[in-house]
């Protein structure tokens, strides 16, 4: 039997599509083609592990029914009308996948919005925990994809301690720079990152395609003078304060693609890496899923002409509500914290300093990592 509230009560063929209610009120609606399509009989293959032998070019554009029934076991089994095919699928199943607007509203990813007031009770793990516990690692991951960011402590200040810190979350992203990125305060200074000038916030690397996912910085040495912290904000919660100031420049900002470019030669580079991506994203239901947002690696805006105007303003105002102070979330990681953030939603920023200080840092990407959260999900769910 399935959980209790995922029983079928009724079922109601109709014309193109099978009526089904549930025990807990809920009523879904499954078309015969559909239901045809995602047939996991050991002929028509099993296509979560990759299995798949029915083609869509097979499936008859009349496909109806021949006979529905709920069986013993509360699984929903059809015999098709045009070779007496059967198939059985599970009311879990079903409900799981059901395509109903409220289940898809239901499934919508709620990403959990922030600004400075977050500062007293940002949660921090042990890394020791994370390692060994999966019941703690999955609360972080969990966090990650909430509030986009966590920070870890206890993190042994070990150079190469950074690469297996990665390793928990996925794949390290090599690129020009190597696999890990020293920031280090010195005088003689490549790259902004590397001054020890206050740098506003954004996201890493616009310039590439895909973006990297996670951004990790490592603290091996925090800086004396008690300057130099980070600054974490909240692209999601701007960009939703940017759509509720003035709808025209929130469609500007998702629809106009912004050229981002790093193009360096010198005795250690010689890139030249060009994307343009829009400064918020959004999926279909018009949920906001990314920010790319970083002033320092833009490249003239090449829109068409009546846009060109508009477009700055809308890009002012955005900038204005990311660099506004109750934005940022201030935090100063220790000699052995890390902080891992989504590169895709939360901008990092570092206040100015004096002195040594040492971070180490690297991306993973985005994909590995929410396959493993989902993979801990149903491990111990
Ligand atoms: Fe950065
Ligand atoms: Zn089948």
């Amino acid at each position: 039997m399935s959980k209790s509230g995922l029983s079928i009560q009724h079922i109601e063929k109709q014309h193109h599509q099978l009526s089904v209610t549930w025990k807990d009120g809920h009523h879904s609606f499954f078309h015969y083609i559909w239901l045809r399509d995602n047939c996991a009989c050991i002929e028509c293959g099993d296509r979560y592990g990759g299995h798949r032998y029915l083609e869509f070019s097979e499936l008859p554009d009349d496909i109806t029914p021949r006979n529905i029934i709920v069986d013993d076991e509360g699984k929903l089994q059809i015999e098709w009308n045009n070779n007496g095919h059967l198939t059985t699928y599970s009311a879990n199943w079903l409900r799981e996948h059901c395509y109903s607007s409220a289940a898809i509203d239901e499934r919508r990813s709620r990403p959990i919005l922030w600004d400075s007031k977050i500062g007293d009770e940002i949660p921090q793990w042990d890394y020791k925990k994370i390692i060994e516990d999966d019941a703690s690692r999955l609360q972080l991951f969990g966090r990650i994809n909430d509030y986009g960011f966590g920070i870890i402590s206890n993190v042994p200040t070990q150079m190469d301690e950074i690469e297996r810190l990665a390793s928990l979350f996925g794949f390290i992203r090599q690129t020009h720079y190597g696999r890990v990125f020293d920031l280090i305060s010195t005088p003689q200074q490549r790259i902004l990152a590397q001054t020890s000038h206050a740098i506003r916030p954004h996201n890493d690397e616009n310039f590439r395609d895909p973006i990297p996912g996670l951004f990790m910085m490592h603290s091996l040495q925090a800086s004396e003078c008690g300057g130099g912290a980070s600054i974490f904000v909240d692209g999601f919660n701007a960009a939703r304060k940017l759509r509720h100031q003035n709808q025209e420049y929130f469609d500007l900002l998702s629809s106009t693609p912004i050229p981002h470019r790093r193009f360096l030669v010198d005795e250690v580079d010689d890139v030249a890496f060009s994307a343009n991506w829009p400064v918020i994203q959004l999926d279909h239901h018009q949920d906001i899923v990314a920010i790319h947002i970083n002033e320092r690696t833009m490249a003239p805006l090449e829109n068409e002409a009546h846009l060109v105007e508009p477009v700055y303003h809308a890009l002012k105002a955005m900038f204005k509500l990311v660099y506004a102070p109750q934005a940022s979330l201030e935090y100063r990681l220790e000699s052995g914290q890390a902080a891992i953030l989504d590169n895709h939603r939360v901008l990092h920023a570092r206040t100015a300093f004096n002195g040594n200080r040492h971070i180490r840092q690297c991306h993973v990407d985005r994909d590995e990592f929410f396959s493993r959260l989902r993979v801990l999900q149903r491990q111990l769910h």
